[in-house]
C-alpha cells in the first residue's frame, strides 16, 4: 500500500532514496529536525510527509515563513502574547507553538528569524518551554519542531547571523534535498507523472516528448529544481497537448546557449579575450570568489553559477586555497 512519501514524493534516485530512508527513520522519533535544499527541491512537501508518518498524524500541521515575519510580531507570533502585552495587543493571541500542539510547527526560511527570537526557540527546542509575551508563567507545550532553510547555516553561523547555539541545535538530523540536477535520474519519471496529472487535470491529452527534447531537458540547469519542472510540465501541455515537443519547441532558456555560436569563435558573450591576454588562473579565481560571494557562501548554488559540479568546485576551493572567512568578515563576502 503506497503511503504519504510514496504518493507524493517521488523519486528513485540514489541520494533522493538515501534521504527518503533517512526520514522515515525520523520521522517515528521526536528529534528536531533541519531540511536543507535549494528552492523548491521539497522541503515543505518532505516536513508534511515526516508529520504524516509521526505520532503526530492526528495532530495540526502548521507551517510558517519566518522571512515573512516582522521583526516586531515575529515573538507574539511563534509563542502568543497576553491582551495589553504591547499597544496594540487588544486581546490575547495563541502563538503558533500552541496552535501546533500535539503537531508539528514547520519552521520555514529558519535562517531569517529574527537574532532577537533565536534564544527563546533555542529554548523552547531544549526544555520545551513556552513563554507567551506579557506572561511571567512558563507553559511546557508539546511541538515537534521542523525547520527548513535553503541558505548555508552554518556559514551564517560563522558570520554571527544565525546563533550558533541553535544551528548545532537544529543540526542535529539534517535532511538535504538534492538539488534537481542531481537526481537526473528522476527527470523523465517526475516529467512523466507531471505531464499525467496535469493532462487529466486540465482535461488535455498528454504531449510526447522527443528523446532529443529529453537530451536537452537534462542539460538545464533547473534552478527552481521540482517546482520549475512542475511548471515547465503545466506550460508544454497547454501549449503542445497531443503534439510531441521537439527541441525547437523548447522556451528560450532551454534551448542551447545562445553562446554555442561564440564559444565557436572562442569567444563567449561578454568576455572577449584582450589583445594584451589575460591571466587564466586568476579569472578563474576571482570567479569562484564571486560566485561564492552572490551565494553567500553556498556552495551548491556557487557551483551552479560556474557551470561546475560541487565536487569540481571544492577541489577548486582547495586547489586555489579560498578560505572561508571567520572572523573580520566583509559586509557582504564569506571567501577570500
Ligand atoms: N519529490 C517530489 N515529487 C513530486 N513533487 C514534488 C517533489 N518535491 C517537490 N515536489 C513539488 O514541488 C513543489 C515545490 O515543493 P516545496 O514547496 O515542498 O519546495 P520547497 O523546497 O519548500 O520550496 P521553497 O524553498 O521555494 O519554499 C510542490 O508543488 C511540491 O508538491
Ligand atoms: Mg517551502
Amino acid at each position: 500500500m503506497s503511503d504519504f512519501f510514496d504518493k507524493h514524493l517521488l523519486g528513485k534516485s540514489a541520494e533522493f532514496a538515501a534521504l527518503i530512508r533517512a526520514a522515515r527513520i525520523t520521522a517515528m522519533t521526536d528529534v528536531t529536525l533541519l531540511v536543507l535544499g535549494e528552492s523548491g527541491t521539497g522541503k515543505e512537501l518532505l516536513a508534511q510527509a515526516i508529520h504524516h508518518h509521526s505520532r503526530r498524524a492526528l495532530g495540526p500541521f502548521i507551517a510558517i515563513n519566518c522571512a515573512a515575519l516582522p521583526e516586531s510580531l515575529a515573538e507574539s507570533e511563534l509563542f502568543g502574547h497576553r491582551k495589553g502585552a504591547f499597544t496594540g495587543a487588544v486581546a490575547d493571541q495563541q502563538g503558533r507553538i500552541q496552535a501546533a500542539k500535539g503537531g508539528t510547527l514547520f519552521l520555514d526560511e529558519i535562517g531569517d528569524l529574527p537574532l532577537s527570537i533565536q534564544a527563546k526557540l533555542l529554548r523552547f527546542l531544549e526544555s520545551g518551554e513556552c513563554q507567551v509575551v506579557g506572561q511571567t508563567r512558563v507553559d511546557k507545550v508539546d511541538t515537534r519542531i521542523i525547520a527548513a532553510t535553503h541558505r548555508d547555516l552554518y556559514a551564517q553561523s560563522q558570520l554571527g547571523k544565525f546563533r550558533q547555539d541553535l544551528y548545532y541545535r537544529l543540526n542535529i538530523v539534517p535532511l538535504e534535498l538534492p538539488p534537481l540536477c542531481r537526481r537526473l535520474d528522476d527527470l523523465e519519471m517526475l516529467l512523466d507523472t507531471f505531464t499525467k496529472q496535469l493532462a487529466q487535470r486540465h482535461n488535455l491529452s498528454p504531449p510526447h516528448y522527443s528523446k532529443a527534447t529529453l537530451k536537452q531537458l537534462r542539460c538545464h540547469t533547473w534552478p527552481g529544481n521540482i517546482r520549475e519542472l512542475h511548471n515547465f510540465c503545466e506550460r508544454m501541455l497547454i501549449l503542445f497537448h497531443g503534439q510531441t515537443i521537439e527541441p525547437t519547441h523548447l522556451p528560450r532558456e532551454f534551448q542551447p546557449a545562445k553562446t554555442a555560436l561564440f564559444q565557436q569563435l572562442g569567444e563567449i558573450e561578454g568576455f572577449l579575450l584582450p589583445d594584451t591576454g589575460i591571466n587564466l588562473e586568476a579569472l578563474e579565481i576571482s570567479m569562484i570568489r564571486q560566485a561564492l560571494h552572490k551565494t553567500y557562501g553556498n556552495r551548491s548554488q556557487a557551483a551552479r553559477l560556474l557551470g561546475l559540479t560541487r565536487d569540481t568546485l571544492l577541489y577548486r576551493i582547495k586547489k586555489y586555497a579560498i578560505q572561508a572567512v571567520t572572523d573580520s568578515i566583509p559586509k557582504k563576502g564569506y571567501y577570500l
